[in-house]
């Protein structure tokens, strides 16, 4: 009995991958990857920078450009069938009114909702500029997964996809997201996928998920599967991932706070690339990844289609995998 309570209290203590899920073999997962493209995805980049070109240049949340963006966003879902909803939250500070923002959550009608995979990237620019790659890029890439898979999908478990209000300001969507959930709908996560910046000018390809030496820096239990599974899916395009520890600056936060396996990707901000870097992945060493983070250049006309394409096969690779797998899942 004290067992069983104690589990219980466990925040987010749920089924966990104890093993790999279904193999790159895997039928549902190879006819996704093959599925999504870069043209797919780089229609949603467009959409993204036409709405900053007619909003002030951002789409920053709170504002125009990121209602505009939202609205984008949960158009695409509802169009591709899936069940779409716009939760909202309450930014509160002493000295002005309560603000109220939407987060974008779309699930599959199909699939075990006790068991669920959920997929993120934040939709918010900062207000310097249109937020392209940070994270236009991240949220194209999911949208061109989650409308080839589309809303009914004959997979095991449910898929979610959640596009995150705020992650500019202080991560306050995704926090506010979590925060909201009981603690049987976080126990049904059976993994959090994060992806902010997906197609650096000059990128990297950085994992995380169970890497580093500190509980901080791996993840929650479970999240080495998680990030072991997004390098397979990266080598299978030919790309070598680089693992990286988690740090508390993006939505994995919060997932990884309430105990959630978690993995995630990122193609490099304002760090430069090194000379191993260069070799392996090219592209110009001693330049940033990116050198127009969170500024006005952050535009359409500087991501690499290529990695974008990388990056998409691989989510959609993670993703079909996950969503199909049958393991008990045992925690
Ligand atoms: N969250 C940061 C931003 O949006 C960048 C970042 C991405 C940091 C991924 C860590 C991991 O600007
Ligand atoms: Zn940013
Ligand atoms: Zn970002």
């Amino acid at each position: 009995m004290a067992l069983f309570i104690a589990a219980a209290l466990l925040p987010g203590c749920t089924a966990r991958p104890a093993t790999p899920p279904a193999p790159p073999g895997d039928t549902f997962r190879a006819q996704l990857v093959e599925q999504v493209t870069a043209d797919g995805a780089w229609v949603h980049i467009e959409a993204l920078q036409s709405i900053a070109d007619a909003t002030g240049g951002n789409r920053a949340s709170p504002g125009p450009g990121y209602d505009a963006s939202v609205d984008h966003v949960a158009g695409v879902l509802r169009e591709a069938g899936f069940d779409t909803t716009t939760p909202v939250f309450t930014l509160r500070s002493d000295d002005r009114r309560p603000i109220t923002l939407r987060n974008v959550v779309a699930q599959t009608r199909t699939g075990d909702p006790e068991r669920v995979v959920v997929a993120g990237a934040h939709l918010d620019s900062v207000p310097d500029g249109p937020g392209i790659n940070d994270n236009a890029s991240g949220v194209a890439a999911l949208l061109e997964v989650a409308t080839r898979m589309g809303g009914s999908p004959p997979t095991t478990n449910a898929v979610r996809f959640a596009f995150w209000a705020a992650e500019e300001r202080n991560l306050d969507g995704s926090a506010a997201y979590v925060e909201s959930l009981s603690r049987s709908e976080r126990r049904a996560i059976i993994l959090y996928l994060n992806a902010d910046m997906a197609a650096s000018p000059n990128a990297g390809y950085f994992v995380q998920g169970g890497f580093g030496d500190e509980a901080d820096e791996t993840g929650p239990e479970g999240s080495e599967v998680v990030g072991r599974t997004l390098v397979e899916e990266l080598a299978a395009t030919g790309a070598t991932a680089e693992t990286a520890a988690f740090d508390d600056e993006s939505d994995h936060d919060a997932f990884i706070e309430a105990g959630i396996p978690t993995g995630g990707v990122f193609s490099g901000a304002d760090n430069a690339k090194t000379d191993a870097q260069a070799a392996r992945w090219g592209g110009r060493a001693g330049v940033d990844f990116d050198p127009c983070y969170h500024s006005a250049c952050d535009r359409a006309e500087g991501i690499d289609r290529r990695v974008l394409d990388d990056f998409t096969d691989a989510l959609a690779g993670t993703v079909a995998r996950f969503a199909t797998a049958t393991d008990p899942l045992a925690h």
